[in-house]
């Protein structure tokens, strides 16, 4: 071991011709999937990457992530790509870099576990279109959602990648859950498994240089299987971090090119070329190769991103992630929530709840999908408890977890928080124990029926599986039943130009007449007006998404695990921190500020059902005429991607039912109506 815990320099030799390190680093390049998901909103399209691919195939990557994550969403989605399609355009110009995809367990691409069939089918297909490396996580480190996927990672000769999702419960490594025994018992189980490689995921960028070069270390003393790092620099300890694991022998550690690089993506790859040049772990990679897809990225490519980049801050590090151990984007949605509720006051408070919630919840890793649950159970709690009850207002997806359908928490759920939570639960009142997966029914048989002939072959009819709702409109555009909508096509270098003159009218004051000579469209209900300071000037400036309603742009994809109760039009956000630009072509709904006029209310008695929350009707438990016991479920409303029931406040018949499902209310309106 010794021999790798430290860099040494060897020969000082910088050409191409160097001779290879004693230990090379290898790296795998994140720039085409978690790096464009990361900064863009995954909104890269497939012809943005093949300038770049030949060149990226030269390079010498262990392998190059493509596909996987929010890639198979977004795609069929918002850019009207067949995610199918990517992988067997881009195998065409990678002809020496083995392909690598993010799979999350028994969620496959999607935010709910799915059924083994489903499971077995997308594995198969998948490695028929071109992929041999599958990175495998699941975000309770709950390793029994992979005994499906991973026999037939296997049997198709794949590379099986098993992650361990990297939390913490203290500042550093340590305490009584996340210690370095409890990593090297997952890596010892990810080994049993027949692990490849194994792979550290840090997704919030919490891992402290220290602790890398300590936790690498005893991994690598442990287990057989390369060790890799994934570690987010959201914090802006990724490099240094790296740098550690680096002298720690990590095997592979991920980067990006340069131009998706860090934020809340990843460390660039060019400064570690560089800083191990020349010593033991040399990367062998060429500086020159890397830095001429730098500019074709930065000059043909980024120009058609950077207004999906995040401009509001300055700072590129989120100092939250170091104060509060939240990952950035759960942050984001906490803050979002609280203001649609009129209660940003309350944030302080949400933050020294939230170790007590996440404790009683079994101290889950804060990973999506995770990490919104228990941070929106969290604001519920703050905003809705009373003195004498807890957990007044528990989300469908806590009563899920509480019944075991994402798997095995670190430590036991409090006894109290489950048996209140699965009071009147669907599923049964006693949780299960077995892996998730096993309460499920399959699903393939199904969906043939459902989609019919309009699935072609089974990498259609897995589109359908995943999404019904948008895969099944993605497969009309797809075979001409449905036109493609403007809103999915690419921009192109010259609608960006366009776009800069405009910018460069309006400071110089010639933009008014202009738009005053040419028709101008009718303005619609969504439209909002912002204020626009150029130097000394300011423009009252109307903007009105063209071809759709905005996008709750907070919201984040929930892990639905019972597919009746989901809103099947709710406008899914994907994974990544979307920046609020983003149009949003398939929402159909125009989020919950544009309501329509409050319903009338009856001027006679009668107890009132209200909104406690801004967000969708998802569904009415009891209709006009029903009676109704107090304190039980009446409506579920849907806020954050999160499902709320919501009691009856006192005993009675119900009189008015006043919304229908997929409808916007706001806090306050009047739900239903009990007398
Ligand atoms: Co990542």
């Amino acid at each position: 071991m010794s021999e790798h815990t430290q860099v040494e320099m060897t020969e000082m030799k910088y050409g191409k011709d160097r001779p290879e390190a004693k230990h090379r680093l290898m790296i795998e390049d994140l720039s085409l999937r978690d790096g464009h998901q990361s900064l863009f909103a995954t909104r890269g399209r497939t012809e943005d990457m093949i300038p770049v691919a030949e060149r990226m195939d030269e390079i010498g990557f262990w392998a190059v992530e493509v596909w996987g994550g929010a890639t198979f969403d977004t795609m069929h989605r918002f850019l009207g790509e067949d995610p199918w399609e990517r992988l067997r355009t881009l195998k065409r110009y990678f002809k020496k870099t083995p392909f690598s995809m993010l799979l999350r367990g028994q969620n496959l691409v999607g935010y709910r576990n799915y059924a083994d069939d489903v499971a077995k089918l997308f594995v198969k297909k998948t490695v028929d279109n071109g992929m041999e490396v599958f990175r495998t996580f699941d975000a309770l480190n709950d390793f029994r959602n992979f005994e499906t996927v991973v026999p037939v990672i296997k049997e198709c000769g794949a590379h099986f990648q098993g992650c361990i999702c990297y939390s913490l419960t203290e500042p550093r490594i340590g305490g009584d859950v996340y210690n370095l025994e409890y990593y090297i018992k997952k890596a010892k189980e990810l080994e049993d498994m027949g692990a490849n490689s194994i792979c550290i995921k840090d997704m919030a960028g919490l891992i402290a240089p220290y602790d890398a070069y300590k936790l690498i270390k005893a991994l690598k003393d442990n287990v057989k299987p390369l060790i890799h790092l994934h570690s987010h620099f959201t914090s802006g300890m990724s490099p240094m971090t790296h740098f550690k694991a680096i002298e720690a022998g990590v095997d592979i550690i991920d980067t990006c090119m340069t131009p998706y690089a860090y934020r809340t993506s990843h460390a660039a790859l060019e400064p570690f070329v560089m800083s191990l040049l020349g010593t033991n772990r040399d990367t062998g990679f060429d500086i020159n190769a890397l830095a001429d897809i730098n500019e074709i990225l930065e000059k043909e490519i980024m120009p058609k991103y950077k207004h999906l980049l995040d401009d509001t801050k300055v700072s590129i590090i989120d100092i939250n992630v170091l104060l509060h151990q939240t990952p950035g984007g759960m942050l984001s949605n906490l803050v979002n929530q609280l203001r649609e509720m009129d209660a940003l006051d309350k944030l302080d408070e949400v933050y020294k709840q939230l170790p007590r919630v996440r404790k009683e919840l079994g101290q889950v890793p804060l990973v999506t999908p995770t990490s919104q649950i228990v941070g929106i159970q969290t604001v519920n709690n703050v905003l809705f408890d009373t003195p004498d009850e807890r957990y007044k207002m528990v989300t469908a997806q806590v009563k899920d977890l509480c019944y075991g359908l994402y798997g095995k928490t670190s430590i036991p759920i409090d006894s109290e928080v489950q048996k209140n939570a699965l009071k009147g639960y669907d599923r049964g009142e006693d949780p299960i124990t077995c892996r998730p997966a096993e309460v499920l029914e399959p699903e393939l048989e199904k969906a043939k029926e459902e989609i019919g002939s309009l699935a072609v072959d089974d990498e259609d009819l897995i589109v359908y599986a995943l999404f019904p709702v948008t895969g099944k409109k993605y497969l009309m555009q797809k075979y001409g039943k449905e036109q493609v909508p403007e809103s999915v096509k690419a921009i192109t270098l010259e609608d960006v130009a366009k776009q800069d003159a405009m910018v460069a009218k309006l400071k110089k004051g010639e933009l008014i007449e202009k738009a005053k000579s040419e028709d101008i469209p009718e303005k619609s209900e969504y439209a909002r007006t912002f204020n626009v300071f150029v130097e000394d000037e300011c423009f009252e400036v109307g903007v009105d998404e063209v071809g759709g309603a905005p996008v709750i742009t907070y919201a984040a994809p929930a892990a639905p695990a019972q597919p009746a109760l989901v809103a099947p039009a709710a406008p899914i956000a994907p994974a990544a921190p979307v920046a609020p630009s983003v149009p949003a072509p398939a929402a159909p709904k125009p989020a919950p500020a544009a309501k329509e006029e409050p319903k009338e209310e009856p001027a006679s008695a009668g107890t009132p059902v209200s909104a406690p929350m801004p967000g969708m009707v998802i569904k009415y438990e009891k209709n006009v005429g029903d009676s109704v016991n107090e304190g039980e479920t009446v409506v579920v409303i849907e806020a954050m991607k999160m499902e709320n029931a919501l009691p009856a406040p006192t005993s009675g018949v119900v009189k008015a039912v006043n919304y229908n499902s997929g409808d916007p209310v706001a806090k306050g309106d009047v739900l239903a109506v009990i007398e």
